[in-house]
């Protein structure tokens, strides 16, 4: 099992954004790939974006903005989706890398299957920077741009905890666990930054997991298909809660948080506390309706922004702003760019989207 390593927490990493984003801290630090300036490329060079799929709202976000932002700095984008298959992927990085692509942004749908592909890539002189997921098992990337995976778990179990305080009363009370696709780098993250939480209150008797399924292999959900964490939730309602109240789940995203809730009501359970992730439109209108609890709100837009400022870097032939933080992939210390995500609730869900026009709509509908 490879090991993970982070040098700096994301509120660390935040302030060296800020910094690189001020013109300061510009030496000194994790460059991209810790390669050098190099001589740049044309300013309107075709940049390849490759995403996993678009089964989640946050893919077809990034999909329209990459288009929108690229453009508008001036670039040629090609952007394609693989449909969640990795040879659909490592030939549309080909193909990309064939028509002239200088940089190629790429969300992994397995972050350990892309070493040949980014490998040739790289050896062309293409600049491969992560989107959202951790390239795994390489020296060709230079950079990932996410929300700290482990951060971002860590707030979807203290928001699951603040739910059960708010919803359900005294402890201790029963819950179930769910993890995102085992082969996406973030998932394994984002299940160990929530037990970091959980598994204290798991030891304490606050939190009985009544199936005893506490590994993340035991609670992952396959290619992160909803109607798979859907069948699982059935189970285990099934066999575990007949007799008993199941008052809290960990979800990994808001799909799966649909599909937990779902199941219960078909069921005839009361509605768990659940959290979710993405602040996907039809859990902003659950969350508004008083039934899914909480999301975790990763802005794609700033994701998107970030990553099209260092691409505008390596095209002038400067170095990608620094970044304290990095993690290490198996090969290499990747430089990643963490910004923060947002946990949102009824309560703050008006505050948190009051920039944001499409989702403020959700609440006003
Ligand atoms: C992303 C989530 C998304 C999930 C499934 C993860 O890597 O961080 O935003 O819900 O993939 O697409």
């Amino acid at each position: 099992m490879k090991r993970r390593t982070f040098t700096l927490g994301s509120a660390a990493a935040a302030g060296a954004l800020l910094l690189a984003a001020c013109g300061e801290g510009r030496s000194g630090g994790e460059t991209a790939g810790g390669e050098e300036a190099g001589s740049g490329f044309e300013a309107d060079a075709t940049i390849g974006v490759s995403l996993p799929w678009l089964g989640t709202q946050n893919w077809a976000e990034a999909q329209a903005m990459f288009e929108e932002q690229l453009k508008s700095a001036g670039f040629t984008p090609l952007i394609q989706a693989a449909d969640n298959k990795v040879p659909q992927q490592q030939q549309q990085i080909e193909a990309m890398v064939q028509q002239g692509a200088k940089a190629i942004v790429v969300g992994p749908i397995d972050g350990t299957q892309l070493g040949s592909a980014l490998k040739a890539a790289k050896d062309a002189g293409v600049r491969i920077i992560g989107y959202d997921r951790l390239i795994e098992n390489t020296d060709a990337v230079d950079g990932v741009v996410q929300f700290g995976s482990i951060r971002t778990g860590e707030l979807q179990g203290q928001s699951l905890l603040d739910g059960l305080a708010e919803r359900k009363g005294e402890g201790p009370y029963n819950i179930e666990l769910f993890g995102g696709g085992p082969a996406d780098p973030n998932a394994p993250n984002f299940f160990e930054g929530a037990m970091s939480v959980l598994q204290p209150k798991i030891d304490d008797g606050t939190l009985v997991v009544v199936s005893g399924q506490t590994d993340f292999q035991q609670v992952a959900t396959q290619d992160w298909d909803n109607g798979k964490a859907q069948s699982r939730m059935d189970s285990l309602l099934a066999a575990n809660y007949s007799d008993k109240p199941l008052d809290g789940v960990l979800s990994p995203n808001d799909g799966i948080a649909r599909a937990i809730i779902t199941s219960c009501k078909g069921a005839g359970q009361d509605i768990p506390v659940v959290d979710g992730l993405d602040a996907e439109t039809e859990s902003i209108k659950s969350i508004w309706a008083g039934e899914q609890y909480s999301t975790v709100h990763k802005p794609t837009k700033d994701l998107v922004a970030k990553t099209v400022e260092i691409i505008t870097a390596f095209q002038k032939g400067e170095e990608a702003p620094a970044t304290e933080e990095s993690e290490n992939n198996g090969v290499i210390d990747v430089p990643i760019y963490a910004l923060d995500p947002i946990v949102v609730t009824e309560a703050n869900a008006e505050e948190v989207f009051a920039d944001d026009p499409d989702r403020l709509a959700l609440l006003e509908g």
